[in-house]
């Protein structure tokens, strides 16, 4: 089994670069359990191959998701896992916090979560509020760290406000041919990710292999990098993201050849003149 390189965020919480997303495992806005042993099979195939962080969320399935989730685990060492589940932005009141983490551990069987993320934010709600919530879960340790997702510079800042917890991650829209036009925010690249890193707060990148979209492969400098590395452009996409500094990716993964393609991208080193070819792509044009 290969190991995934770590890092350390915010000198507390070790997390291997590469995850697996759940996004469309058991369903999109309801359930769905047509599939159900497709994806447990996944789920399991990706631990037994390597993988040790699992990212799902409240809302993926109506919380079926994390069902399958809670059913493929059940089998490995829980110490060995690190477990990342989100509650909806739609249910920010302190209350709705408390129970969403409830109903999120229960539905996985678990009895903490490694790290509660707020899925985006939502202005009709006080973040203060949203925040005592996750001051309790984190106090009662029903939660061991917490992170944002979606979240701009202006509103990353005001959490500090809420909070002695360090914030772990804030988990964004961006990947080699996406860097600031992500659908809930812009200046990815330019603004929030230098934000991020100048707090310490480590970036998850959703969306990390373009959603395996094949017009990549047509990109003639993608292509000569696959190539020369003898690697698909989608192992090059993603050995990009997670090269850089404090950069999580967390692919949605079912086939077995994606997995060990994924695992395998985090296995090897694109020269620096490489690496800056990619860096300096501003548009597809580019590519
Ligand atoms: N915070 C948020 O708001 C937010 C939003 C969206 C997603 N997410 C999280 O981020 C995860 C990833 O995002 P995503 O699922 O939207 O997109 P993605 O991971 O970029 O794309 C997933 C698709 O790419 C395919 N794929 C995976 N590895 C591949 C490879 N090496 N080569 C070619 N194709 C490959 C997968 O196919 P197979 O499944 O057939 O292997 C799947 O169809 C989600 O699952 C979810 O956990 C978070």
């Amino acid at each position: 089994m290969k190991t995934i390189p770590e890092i350390t965020i915010q000198n507390c919480f070790t997390i291997p670069v590469l995850g697996l997303g759940t996004w469309e495992m058991g369903g999109r806005s309801s359930a769905d359990k047509s599939e159900d042993n497709k994806w447990i099979h996944a789920i399991e195939f990706a631990i037994e191959s390597g993988i040790r962080h699992i990212d799902t969320a409240a809302i993926y399935g109506a919380g079926h998701a994390e069902r399958l989730v809670g059913q493929a685990i059940k089998n490995f060492d829980r110490k060995n896992l690190i477990i990342t589940t989100k509650v909806s932005g739609d249910t920010l009141q302190f209350h709705q916090v408390l129970r969403s983490a409830d109903d999120s551990r229960k539905r996985m069987g678990i009895d903490q979560i490694d790290l509660f993320l707020l899925h985006w934010p939502n202005p009709s709600v006080p973040l203060g509020q949203t925040m005592s919530a996750v001051n309790k879960l984190l106090e009662d340790r029903s939660v061991k760290y917490f992170g944002l997702s979606n979240f701009p510079v202006a509103l990353i800042n005001e959490v500090g406000f809420y909070t002695d917890a360090p914030i772990i991650t804030n988990q964004l829209e961006y990947n080699l041919m996406n860097r600031n036009q992500g659908s809930y925010n812009q200046n990815v690249e330019t603004e929030i990710i230098p934000y991020c890193l100048k707090k310490g707060v480590s970036i998850t990148a959703w969306r990390p292999v373009m959603k395996g979209d094949a017009s990549a492969i047509i990109y003639p400098l993608l292509q000569s990098l696959a190539e020369k590395y003898d690697k698909t452009v989608f192992q090059i996409a993603l050995n990009w993201l997670i090269s850089k500094p404090s950069m999580l990716a967390i692919p949605k993964m079912t086939s077995e050849a994606h997995i060990m393609q994924n695992i395998d991208a985090t296995q090897f080193e694109i020269d620096q003149d490489d690496m800056l070819l990619l860096d300096n792509i501003k548009n597809t044009s580019d590519l």
